[in-house]
């Protein structure tokens, strides 16, 4: 091939090899390369600006996952990375530590998350930038739902020299991807459910650091070995402590039950 760029000429070179051999291997007809074109066709129809079918149906087929192992392979003894997924919105508000990400009551069982940014030596990191987000109740985003404020269950948080954060969130709730277009189709037909375990997102950054984008999931959802996107970790399983509302630390005016959990999130050194 005459292709100028390498890198572009070795992916190409290997992807038509792959394809070919994946046509001779399972002898595909001419039906079912058809039937493959429309389901691909039906994918890019399916793509908003908030909703991303592609980035879907490479979450599905757990491409997502292995991009992901290989990107951080290296950084074994840090907080483990997992799928960014499509509801990121970059802009989140910078919020004051201790602040909440729900904007006000109802879109959860209030959560107080809080924990030490530090190095894989355990040297705790001054000025770490945390970017967190999360679903209501209802299993949407904001930026999937216009009943929600724009910044709701969203925001950055900076550590100070101690590397300590602390906000509340909501005690976060399993929620179904998207599961009315063409990757919804496939899940349908090879049997799968369309559901993710409860769980918080985090983009975690610090100057001289390799960034993590990451999850913490609530050891309690019963799709912690399901999960459709495959993204699950052992090590980002965390355990949000229940409190009764007259306990110490509840958040103020809180009538229910409410929840804790102290995660430390761990970055490695920039090679
Ligand atoms: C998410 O966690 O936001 C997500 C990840 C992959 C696919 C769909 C949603
Ligand atoms: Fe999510």
């Amino acid at each position: 091939m005459a292709t100028p760029d390498e890198r572009l000429r070795f992916l190409l070179e290997r992807m038509v090899r792959h394809l070919h051999e994946f046509i001779e291997e399972t002898q595909l007809t001419q039906d079912e390369w058809a039937a493959a074109i429309e389901f691909l066709t039906a994918t890019g129809k399916a793509c908003t600006p908030i909703r991303q079918e592609f980035v879907l149906l490479s979450d599905t087929l757990g491409v997502s996952m292995l991009v992901d192992l290989l990107a951080n392979r290296g950084t074994e003894t840090a907080t483990e990375s997992t799928v960014l997924g499509p509801f990121y919105v970059p802009g989140s508000c910078t919020r004051q530590m201790g602040e909440s990400i729900a904007e006000r009551d109802g879109y959860g069982d209030p959560a107080f998350v809080s924990g030490t940014v530090k190095s894989t030596a355990g040297r705790p990191i001054d000025g770490a930038a945390l970017d967190v987000w999360q679903n209501a109740s209802n299993g949407k985003y904001a930026v999937q739902d216009d009943q929600q404020p724009e910044q709701n269950l969203r925001g950055k948080f900076h550590t100070g020299p101690d590397g300590r954060f602390w906000f509340w969130a909501v005690r976060p709730t399993d929620y179904r991807i998207a599961d009315d277009g063409p990757v919804g189709r496939m899940l349908a037909a090879t049997g799968r459910h369309p559901w993710r375990p409860a769980h918080i997102h985090l983009k975690v950054s610090a100057l001289g650091y390799r960034p993590v984008t990451t999850h913490l999931f609530d050891d309690e959802s019963p799709y912690l070995t399901t999960d459709a996107v495959f993204a699950v970790k052992p090590s980002l399983v965390c355990h949000f402590e229940r409190h009764e509302p007259d306990e110490p630390g509840a958040p103020v005016g809180c009538s229910r039950t409410w929840f804790s959990l102290e995660h430390d999130l761990v970055l490695a050194e920039e090679a």
